[in-house]
């Protein structure tokens, strides 16, 4: 059995508030990419987590949320049987892109499945949200307005299934508590969802200050013809979007000819 973990991207994401419990009241608008993870299953006694794909030596092993989704449901749900998964990571770690969220998220949709328990969404959102405050709605997929700390979620209809998207990231991991951490708590007004192009990532400017490299992603994505260029989530992930794939795949390939070093990702948003 097989399951997507599809990379996030935040079309807007606006702080709102800090709050007690050190986390972070936003508004953010979700979307999901045709690329990411593939997390695969079979049977076996034991629960066991292998890794395989390019970034797979990225992913840190001890306290993966893959193997902890797996025991939160299993522990939920009095499940004795065990499941043995492989992570085909492409997803770049600590990026915006919520690729250990996507990961959780997918292994809680597969082993719901793998495990004949059938549960429905509803009853699985409770679990996803204990793993972290983006695995809602990486369960959930497709356009979605998360408020609270992303975990609140209201499906929204912006149009945008189907936009050729392109992500770049400069190689470099930005972990997400310090760039939150740098927000200069000036709370710039809420975000509505279809004003969201005329919008902003308020985590932008301090992950900016944490990874200087990214306002030179930002700058040369400007260049490139896109509709829109923005960071997502943390950072250092920045998106652009295009009118045709033959604009994005031009830029692409622009990108990567001018900066070998990044990592940079044509797709489409789902
Ligand atoms: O929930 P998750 O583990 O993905 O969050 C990682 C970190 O991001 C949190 O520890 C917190 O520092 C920050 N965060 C936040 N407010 C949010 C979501 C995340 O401050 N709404």
């Amino acid at each position: 059995m097989i399951e997507a973990a599809r990379a996030k991207v935040n079309l807007a994401l606006h702080l709102r508030r800090r709050r007690d419990d050190g986390y972070h009241d936003l508004e953010t608008l979700f979307v999901f990419t045709d690329f990411g993870d593939v997390l695969r299953v079979q049977a076996e006694e034991e629960l066991s987590l292998a890794l395989t794909g390019p970034l797979a030596a990225a992913v840190g092993d001890g306290d993966n949320l893959v193997l902890r989704a797996a025991r939160a449901l299993a522990a939920a749900a009095g499940v004795a049987a065990g499941a043995a998964l492989t992570l085909d990571k492409h997803i770049p770690v600590a990026a915006g892109l919520g690729g250990g969220s996507a990961d959780a998220a997918a292994a809680l949709r597969l082993l719901n499945r793998f495990w004949r328990l059938d549960w429905p969404v509803a009853r699985l959102l409770p679990i996803a949200a204990l793993l972290g405050a983006d695995v809602p709605a990486c369960l959930v997929g497709g356009t979605v307005m998360g408020t609270g700390r992303g975990e609140i979620l209201t499906e929204v209809e912006i149009g945008v299934a189907g936009t050729p998207i392109l992500l770049v990231n400069p190689r470099v991991a930005v972990p997400t508590g310090p760039v939150f951490a740098g927000w200069d708590r000036v709370d710039r007004g809420a975000l509505d969802p279809a004003a969201w192009r005329m919008s902003r990532n308020d985590l932008e400017p301090p992950a900016i200050l944490l990874a200087p490299v990214i306002a030179a992603v930002l700058a040369a994505l400007a260049k490139t013809g896109a509709s829109l260029v923005r960071m997502s989530g943390s950072g250092a992930t920045c998106f652009a979007l295009y009118a045709t794939i033959a604009d994005r795949d031009f830029a692409a390939t622009s990108v990567e000819s001018a900066h070998p070093g990044w990592w940079v990702c044509p797709t489409t948003i789902v």
